[in-house]
Order: structure tokens, then sequence, then C-alpha cells
């Protein structure tokens, strides 16, 4: 084991201390016969196209995630169309009884268009990575909603004034509604604060105008609605201020002559924004210091409630009061880091909405059921929104209202009362909308016609309205009517499949296998990968979109499959071309003696899911070079349990052909298909991780292997060195001279006794020591030493970067681990580098050419170009065979373009990617092998600006 180039090399580079590591840390040995596995050139998987294999597979990331749920709206039965709601005269509807649909359609507007929102509102500016929240439109049972047309709206209220009064989740929604009218006016510059100030962090009231409609949208701070003022004199000094509960907030008589008013209130109704700060309650003179938070909500309702009869004419303005808007604090409230993030869907379940929504909402419905007794006529509408709300725990700012610069808020200060935009207050303003047009459209003739005009103006601008998923947390209950409700496509009800057990599990806590798999990937941290989104939709999503190959079923292929298996993948694939050994049995644990002779892939395959629960492995019992190229293409991530260096070369070859750059040499993300490797020789082994374009792949490193080393015949013969030369000796040459035509069978123990004591004999003729039973049955037999316990090592190493990797919850690997087990313990990373010219991983071999030559040429010259030494190369173009060598049929219909030139064939473009299969290599040591060639022409247009370097 002395002086292997691999030791060299590594000096070379620096890496001192690893001198003496890679000595011993040689992980094939080498010997006689391991040549042997042939190799097999298959030309099959030059018929596919090469543009299927380039699509690639990428993560499920959350763009991702947003893909699948992008499905046509042909789910609803057309014959089961509902009533508009506009056209619904009679009133049965009650618009505040539905569902959250998800409509692709959606949102109405960005908000990186929209200049009226604060930041705080702006979640997905500041970093919120999902989009859900804003795809889901308001759907009521029994009939459908106008869609939302800011234009039809603005011509509404021409002349007009909308005024909101309330608190900042009033603000919220009138916010929302400034966005949503202003995506129909062209010029912003006609939207302006009246009084010239800015929107951000300001208290009081802001009036915006709409020029060219000379209307006017406004809001009211004022979060109790009532007055709040100086208490009256002579009270004790912790009184700071009053809130007078039978009068109007000073600002009241600018709203009384609006022609839409909308109100809320409830948020302040509370301890922490009273007592605790000296506000007291006070009813004409007298401050009421014993009264509770909630009788006080119910006399300033009723304050208002009185106030809008008695001073709006509600000839002129219509009046709205939209119920308390929930908080979706869980475990806590908004001081003792109550949470809702990582919320990304809807829910029924109004278990997690605090009981005091349901308190303030019966309040005012109290409040106006009295009112109604009383003045026997609704002199304003309300706007119901609390129930329909209470489902929306995932349209919350959460970590995401300090804006883009500061990043995401800490943990324990989510905002779970104010609302991402765009987003849920949206469907409020589109009731809002809804109601406006239907009290226009039964107030009188006229406006109705006007109306149903622009209805169906709007109508057909939007296409058929879409009715797609059905609020997915409905079924959550009632999982067992799946699929019978009517109206719903085949493909959403296999969607909402999918996503029902992500939504279930965010409702139940999972103490079972994945408790310990959860630590790590639904919570934050500062180990964390640059893309990591804990949740549990990641630990769903890698159970469903993640497909792992573990290529060999071998010592190590078993163990991989156990641990990813138990590492909660539940797609996995393994492909191994062996059959089980007796000798096998004592380190390859899935396998018993009753299985020899079986395919090794079908058996591991078969054993884990007895065993593990859910997981899904399809064994392919073949060699690797038998599959096309997508069937690789079909995995996310590839591991590799091998131990022949042939095997991983073409593995690397294949994973990093998938590898496409983009103009500025940098690869392209979805095109990186990666690898982790795995190898063991005795105490000896490997972990390290292949990120194609970014760390340096099998072949960059392939010093790291010490070569294959093949006896010349001459020095078994003549001059044996080592013990291995005179076992080979009596191995190749001593028993074809004795033994004539019979062949050497190395399970028989007969043969093997016979050669070992030719060795013993030559050995003793030489003086060479190290001769045994054992290591001739290895150099015959070709058999790398295995153990157990150094392959579970290794393959829990190999397990947990595939976690890594697939989920970003740590950082990984980087980028070659090694462990030694021979003398005490030792393990060590090494950070290699990525050899930028790497014909397997770069960007491919710089070929120029002029355009006259001919393909035929162009072959003939891989033959001589220095590092590629191509031979019996077949050439491919974007998905097109240009020349094949095989099969006989393709070989012949493709044969006449040798005699074109290459510049024709590739369609005349001045530079280009092909691919090229074939031998490489000298004499006998030749492979198969796939290379990819960027070719460029000379003296072709736009030459100039073609960057040559890096390359050949
Ligand atoms: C639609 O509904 C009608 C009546 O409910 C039913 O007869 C019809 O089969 C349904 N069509 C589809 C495509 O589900
Ligand atoms: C509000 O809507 C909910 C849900 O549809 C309904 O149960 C409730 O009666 C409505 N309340 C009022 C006051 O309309
Ligand atoms: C603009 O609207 C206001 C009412 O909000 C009205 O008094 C005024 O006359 C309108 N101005 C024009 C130019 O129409
Ligand atoms: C509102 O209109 C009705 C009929 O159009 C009328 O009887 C009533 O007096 C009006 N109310 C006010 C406050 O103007
Ligand atoms: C409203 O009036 C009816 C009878 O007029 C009575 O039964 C009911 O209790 C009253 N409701 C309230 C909330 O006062």
């Amino acid at each position: 084991m002395s002086g292997s180039p691999s030791a060299e090399t590594s000096e070379a580079m620096g890496f001192v201390d690893f001198y003496k590591k890679v000595k011993r840390f040689r992980l094939f040995e080498p010997s006689v016969g391991i040549l042997g596995l042939t190799v097999c050139v298959i030309f099959c998987f030059f018929l596919l196209d090469y543009r299927s294999v380039r699509k690639g597979v990428r993560f499920p990331s959350q763009s991702e995630r947003l893909l699948w749920l992008r499905i046509d709206g042909d789910g609803g039965n057309q014959s089961r169309k509902k009533i508009d709601f506009l056209s619904d005269i009679n009133g049965g509807c009650d618009v505040f009884d539905g569902d959250w649909v998800w409509d692709e359609s959606y949102p109405l507007y960005q908000s990186k268009d929209c200049r009226f929102l604060d930041e705080g509102f702006r979640c997905s500016e500041n970093g919120r990575p999902d989009l859900f929240y804003t795809k889901w439109r308001w759907q009521p049972r029994d009939c459908n909603l106008p869609r939302f047309d800011a234009k039809i709206m603005l011509e509404k209220l021409r002349n007009k004034r909308v005024v909101f009064a309330g608190d900042s989740i009033g603000r919220n929604q009138w916010e929302s509604l400034l966005c949503m009218l202003s995506s129909a006016v062209a010029n912003k510059d006609s939207i302006y604060e009246v009084n010239g100030n800015p929107i951000t962090k300001h208290k009081g009231y802001l009036v915006f105008k709409f020029m060219d409609y000379n209307c006017t949208v406004e809001y009211y701070r004022a979060p109790f609605l009532v007055l709040q003022s100086r208490p009256p004199a002579e009270v004790p000094p912790k009184i700071k201020t009053t809130l007078k509960l039978d009068q109007m907030d000073w600002t009241s008589s600018r709203w009384k002559d609006a022609d839409i008013l909308i109100f809320n209130t409830g948020h302040w109704w509370n301890y922490e924004k009273t007592a605790r700060g000296g506000c007291y309650f006070q009813e004409g003179p007298n401050v009421k210091m014993d009264m509770k938070v909630d009788s006080a909500y119910q006399k300033a309702l009723e304050t208002v409630v009185e106030w809008i009869h008695r001073e709006v004419d509600t000839n002129k303005t219509q009046v709205f009061f939209r119920t308390y808007a929930p908080v979706h604090f869980r475990g806590g409230d908004w001081r003792s880091g109550g949470t809702c993030h990582l919320e990304t869907l809807p829910e029924l379940g109004s278990s997690l909405v605090p009981t005091h929504t349901w308190t303030k909402y019966s309040i005012f419905t109290q409040v106006i059921a009295t009112h109604s007794n009383v003045s026997n006529s609704r002199t304003f509408d309300v706007l119901n929104v609390t129930h329909m709300t209470s489902r929306r725990k995932d349209g919350h700012s959460s970590l995401y209202y300090l804006g883009p610069n500061v990043g995401p808020a800490p943990l324990r200060r989510q905002d779970c009362s104010h609302w991402c935009l765009p987003g849920v207050p949206d469907a409020w303003n589109e009731l809002l909308y809804a109601l406006v047009l239907k009290r226009e459209a039964t107030k009188t003739s006229n406006s109705s016609r006007f109306y149903a005009q622009s209805t169906l103006c709007s109508l057909a601008k939007s296409g058929f309205r879409k009715r797609v998923t059905p609020y997915l947390s409905r079924y959550l209950g009632r999982q067992s009517k799946l699929g019978t409700r009517d109206g719903l496509s085949s493909k959403t009800k296999e969607i909402i499949k999918k996503l029902l057990p992500s939504v279930t599990n965010m409702a139940v806590s999972q103490p079972s296998r994945s408790r310990d798999l959860d630590k790590l990937l639904l919570r934050p941290g500062h180990l964390v990968g640059p893309n990591f989104e804990p949740g549990p939709e990641l630990r769903d999503d890698i159970k469903e979109y993640v497909k792992v190959l573990v290529v060999g079923a071998g010592g190590l292929g078993c163990e991989l499959l156990k641990d990813l298996a138990l590492t909660g993948f539940k797609y996995l694939d393994v492909i191994d071309m062996d059959r089980i050994e007796v000798t096998n049995l004592n380190r390859q644990f899935l396998f018993r003696l009753e299985d020899v002779g079986k395919p090794k892939a079908e058996v591991a395959a078969k054993r884990v899911m007895e065993r593990v629960n859910g997981v899904n492995i399809t064994p392919h019992f073949c060699r690797i070079e038998d599959k096309p190229l997508d069937f690789y293409s079909d995995f996310s991530i590839i591991v590799l349990g091998l131990d022949s260096v042939e095997a991983r070369s073409y593995i690397n070859a294949v994973a990093c052909g998938f590898l496409e750059y983009d103009s500025e040499d940098n690869p392209r993300e979805e095109t990186v298909k990666p690898m982790v490797d795995g190898g063991t020789e005795g105490f000896k082994g490997h972990a390290r991780i292949i990120v194609p374009g970014t760390t340096p792949c099998f072949e960059c490193t392939i010093w790291l292997f010490p070569p294959q080393v093949k006896f010349p015949l001459c020095t078994l013969a003549e001059t044996p060195r080592t013990a291995a030369h005179c076992i080979e000796y009596a191995h190749l040459i001593k028993w074809n001279e004795v033994h004539g035509g019979k062949s050497f069978d190395p399970d028989n123990p007969e043969d093997m006794q016979w050669v070992y004591a030719e060795a013993v004999k030559r050995a003793e003729l030489f003086g060479i020591p190290g001769v045994t039973y054992s290591f001739t049955q290895g150099v015959v037999k070709n058999i790398i030493p295995a153990i157990a316990s150094t392959n579970a090592i290794i393959s829990a190493a190999c397990a947990l970067e595939t976690l890594k990797i697939v989920s970003g919850c740590s950082k990984t690997l980087s980028n070659y681990l090694t462990y030694n087990g021979v003398e005490g313990l030792h393990t060590k990373v090494t950070e290699f580098v990525r050899d930028k010219d790497c014909i397997v991983c770069g960007p491919g071999v710089l070929i120029e050419l002029e355009k006259s030559v001919t393909l035929k040429k162009f072959i003939d010259q891989l033959e001589d170009h220095p590092s590629l030494l191509l031979t019996r190369v077949s050439v491919t173009h974007r998905g097109k065979n240009l020349y094949m060598q095989a099969p006989p049929v393709l070989e012949e219909l493709t044969r006449s373009n040798l005699d074109l030139p290459l510049f024709d064939l590739m369609g005349g473009v001045a530079k280009d990617v092909i691919h090229v299969n074939g031998m490489a290599g000298k004499g006998d040591k030749k492979q198969s092998c796939l290379r990819k060639l960027r070719v460029v022409f000379r003296g072709v247009d736009g030459i100039a600006d073609i960057d040559m370097a890096g390359g050949a």
C-alpha cells in the first residue's frame, strides 16, 4: 500500500495530515479482476429525447406547491350553477355563509403595485415565502358574488365619500380597498392624500382622493368609536383618561355625511388597552370604576347604533358595521408569544380562535337584535365577517410585518391580528362591493339596469367564474364524504387527498415516528441552510414529492434503504444487478438464508417495506446502464452505496449530464441533481455529497481512487513482489498449467485450497510474507472486506446528508467525510474543490470549428482531442440524433448525415451544446461515457460576444 498516486496528489494539494490517511484510506483494494466487471455500452438511451431529460426534477419548493395547486377551473358542475347574488331579489342568500375556495385568478392586486399599504401589511415583500393566503376567494353557499370590478366601483363612488372608522383592523380593510380601487387607475398620481400626509405610521385620519372620480376614501382612527378624553375633575390620579360611553368620537361629525360608512371596533376593548393604561369608563358625569369591559363594549355599541339611527340620513348614507375580526394567537396572546407563523392553509377549527372573539361577536348580535326590536327597521348592514374570517388563521402578518430590510420578527413577537395584503380584508371589501351594488339594484329600477349591464360586462371580462378547490378543511371533520360531493373534478379530489394529510397534521400533533424528525423540520434555527422553510408542509412534502434512488443493495445499500425509510422518505427506488450469495449474509442484514439466489434489490425492498410502515420501495433488478436516462431524471436525489469506481463514474456522468449552465456559466438550479456517495472498505469509509456544478463531482476527484491495478503477467511469472502477485500467479497461470481446460470455481473450497497451497509455495520461494487463506480468497474472489458497523456509520452519515440536502434543515457536509476505525477512530471532513474544466460537470468542453466541418470530420477530431479521446462516437443535438453507432437501424438512418456540415445539422446557430457518447480512454481501459461539448463556429455573426473563457 505504498506510494499510491492519491497520496502524492493530496500532498501536493497541501493536505498534510490528509497524507497519512489517504495512504491507509484506499477504498478499493487494487486487485486483478475488478476490471473484469464488464462495462457495457448501452446505446439505447440515445433514443430518448434529451429535452425530456433536461427538464430535471426539482424539490417541491413553495412555488411548486403552488404549481400543483394550479388546476383547471372546470371543477364546478355547470348544471348546478348558483344564482347571482344581485339577481336574488328576495334576498334569500346569506353571503356570509359559505366556503373559502381556491381561485387562481386571485389576488386582485399585488402589494408592490400599491402605494397605499403600510409596511406592516406587505407580508410577501417582507419575506413571507408562501402565497397561498392570497389565493382564496369567498364563495357563498347559495349564490355567487359579483367579481370585484374596480372601474364599476369607482363609477359608483363618483362624487362620493367612503369613510372607515375604527381600529387598525379597519385601517387594514381601508388600505385593502385603496389598493383594489387604485388597480383600475392608470395615473397613480391622480390619487393623493388631500392634506399631503404620508400613509405610514399616521394617527388621526387620512383622506385619499381619486381625482378622476371626485371621490374620497377616508380612514378615521377611532378604536373605541366612542369618545376618549380627559376625565372629570377631582378623580383619583390613576384615572388618566375616560371613555365616554355615551358620546361618539370627536371625529364623528365628519363621518355622518359620508355616502358609505364602515364601522368596526372590538380589538381595543380589553383590560390592557383600557384600565391598565389608566383609561376608565364614564357614563354621563360618572366614572364607573368597576364596570366590566364587556358591559362597556355593549354600551358603546348601543351608543353607535343609536347615533346612526339619530344622526345619519340612511337614505343617503349606506352604513355598514363590520363584526369582530378574530385573532389567531395559538399558545398565548400577542404579549406571551402566541403564534400563527407557519399557518399556510385555512382551517375550519374554531378551536384556535380565542373565545373572546365569540364574546365580542355575541355582544354585538345582542345589541343589534335589541335595536331591531326597538326601531323595527334595520338602518345599517352588518358585514358579518367573524365566522368566515375565523377560518383564516393563515392570513395574518405573523413574522412578516417589519419591512423588507429588517427581516422577519422574532418568533415571540408575532402579529396574529392584522392581515397580510393582498389577503383576507380584500374578501371583506368584495362583500362590501356586493352589498353596495345590491342596494343600488333594489333601490331604483334605473340603477338596477345600469348595474345588470355592468355585471355582465365584468363577468364577460373575467371569463367564467372559476370555482375550483372547495375549501379544504371543510373536509376535515367529514373525510368520509370526500369525493362524493358533487361538482369536483377528479383532479380536484386528488389534490384534496394530497393536501388532507398535511392539513390534518397541522391540527393534530403526531407523537409517532416523525417526532424526532419534526425537531429538525418544524423549527427554525440558526444552523439551517439558506432556503429552509420549517413547517409540517416541509415534512409532508418530503414524504410526498421527494423520490430517492439508492444505487446498490449490498452491505451499504441495505443500511441506506433502512435509514432513508426511517428518515421519512416515502418513495425510494433501489437498483442492483446482483443476486444474494451466502457470503453476503453476515452483513447484508436484510437477507436470509432462504433468499440466496434471489435478486438483492427485490428482497431488500420487500424486507424494508415489511418493517417500515408507509414506505414505498420500487426495486430494479438490472444494471445501471440498462436504465434510460429519463429513469434517473425522475429522482430528486441519488444515493450511492456502491463498491465500484466504474459504477460511480457512470452515475456521476448521468447526474452531471442533466446539469445545464446559464449564459454566465452558473449552474441552473433546476437542472442540478445532487448525489450522496458512500463507500466502505473494512474499517474505513467515506461519505460525500456531490452537487453538480457546485461541489466537485466524482470525476473532478477521480484521483482519490487508486488506479485499478492489473498486474502484468510477466511480473506475476518472473518477479513477484507482493503476496497478491503470488496468489494471482497460482490463480491465473499455475491453475491453467495444471488443470488444463477445467475452469476455476471460486466457490469450491477444494479449488481455493489448491490455489492457496500453490501461492504459499511460490511466496516461500521468493521470500514474500503475507499469503493467508483468507487473503487468497480476497484476491481471487475480489472480495472487498466489509464490516457491518462501518456500513452502518457511513450509511447514517449519508441518510443525514440526504435529509439535509432535501430539506435544507442544516448546512450540508462540505464536502467529503472520511472515517477510519482501524487504529482508534478518526473522522475528518475535507473540502475538495471543483475542477472548473471537468469534462463531466463543467459547462462542457469548448470545441471551435469552421462552418464547413462535416459531422464525420468532427467525430474524427474527437478521437484525437487530448482531453476527450473518444472513440465510437454517437452525436446528439437538442434531442435529435445526428449520428448513432448503434443499433444498426439508427446507424443506417443517420449515416447520411456524416457528410453534411455540422453547422447545418445544428440549425445554423453560432454556438450550442451537443452531447456525444462513446468509449473513452486508451487500450483496454476504455469505458462508455457521456460528454457534453460546447461547439462554437468561427466566423458566424455574434461570435464576438461569446465568452471563450473556460473549456478546453
Ligand atoms: C351535475 O349535477 C347534475 C345534477 O346534480 C348531475 O345530474 C350531473 O351528472 C352532474 N354532472 C357532473 C359532470 O358531475
Ligand atoms: C353571521 O354569519 C354566520 C355564519 O353564516 C351566521 O351563523 C350568523 O347568524 C350571522 N349573523 C348575523 C348577525 O347575520
Ligand atoms: C365632488 O364631490 C363633492 C361631494 O363629495 C361635491 O360636493 C362636489 O360638487 C364634487 N365636485 C365636482 C367638480 O363634481
Ligand atoms: C327617506 O326616504 C323615504 C322615502 O323615500 C322618506 O319617507 C323618508 O322621510 C326619508 N328619510 C329621510 C331621513 O330623509
Ligand atoms: C324582541 O321582541 C320580541 C317580541 O316583540 C321578544 O320576544 C324578544 O325577546 C325581543 N328581543 C330582544 C333581544 O329584546
